[in-house]
């Protein structure tokens, strides 16, 4: 295909899902994910991108946000969210709000873009987390939605072999970002960004994937804060 390849970045708004626009942005013509909101437009005028505002739980605005991109080389799910509480503690609302952005939408947009995404033989990166491949207490609502994110990933891994399409799920550990300072907050702990992952760091592990060898095919990367917590 000739041009540039394209990349659409969930939460590409902030945190992490932004750091991938940047590390990406030199190679790829992109659209950015997030609501409406100033950071989208000022991250979007920074990197020459195209703001692409919807609301991922809004299975509609989606279908129609999805039915505008015809070519589609990468797509990179960032958007998530966290709450934390014991079962006996956390509504029910909670648990359906993490599965909703953290699973359903993701199954719901990479349904709505596959046709985008054979068409390119593309790449599917999930950001997933530690808490995808181990729980802890507290944690449960989070780590079931990505351990289902985990399950989504495989799956898709193997129905698309054959269309040539990468699937790839990273588990990063604690990042500094917006996300951590409010999980911090609701574990009444301090905020120790030192101890945590850059973004950009991150973003590193998902140009890797991006740039692994024709043949090759990296299914998984963990990535840990060398200082500081495991999870
Ligand atoms: N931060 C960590 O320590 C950490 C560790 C491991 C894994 N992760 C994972 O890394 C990913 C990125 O996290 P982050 O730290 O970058 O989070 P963040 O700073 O809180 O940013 C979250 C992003 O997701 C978007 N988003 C959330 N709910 C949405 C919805 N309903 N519709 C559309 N967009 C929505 C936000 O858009 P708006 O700007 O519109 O709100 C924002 O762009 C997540 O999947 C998270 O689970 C994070």
């Amino acid at each position: 295909m000739a041009g540039r390849p394209v990349a659409l970045i969930t939460g590409g708004s902030r945190g992490v899902g932004a750091s991938i626009a940047r590390a990406l942005a030199p190679e790829y013509d992109l659209l950015l994910g997030g609501r409406e909101s100033t950071a989208l437009q000022q991250i979007c005028t920074e990197l020459g991108a195209r703001p692409w505002p919807v609301e991922l739980t809004d299975e509609r605005a989606v279908a129609e946000a999805a039915a505008g991109v015809e070519r589609l080389d990468v797509l990179v799910h960032s958007a998530g969210v966290a709450r934390l509480g014991t079962v006996a503690e956390l509504p029910v609302s909670a648990w359906r709000e993490m599965f909703e952005v953290n699973v359903t939408a993701v199954a719901g947009l990479t349904r709505r873009l596959l046709p985008a995404l054979r068409a390119a033989r593309g790449h599917v990166v999930m950001i997933n987390s530690g808490s995808g491949q181990r729980a802890a207490a507290g944690w449960g609502a989070y780590a079931a939605s990505k351990f289902a994110l985990r399950a989504l990933a495989d799956a898709l891994r193997l129905e698309e072999e054959g269309e040539g399409l990468r699937v790839t799920t990273v588990y990063p550990g604690r990042i500094d970002t917006d996300m951590q300072r409010s999980v911090r907050e609701q574990e009444d702990g301090e905020y120790e960004p030192g101890k945590y992952l850059r973004p950009e760091s991150v973003a590193r592990a998902v140009l890797a994937a991006l740039r692994a060898g024709e043949e090759a095919h990296l299914t998984e990367i963990t990535v840990r804060p060398a200082a500081g917590p495991l999870t």
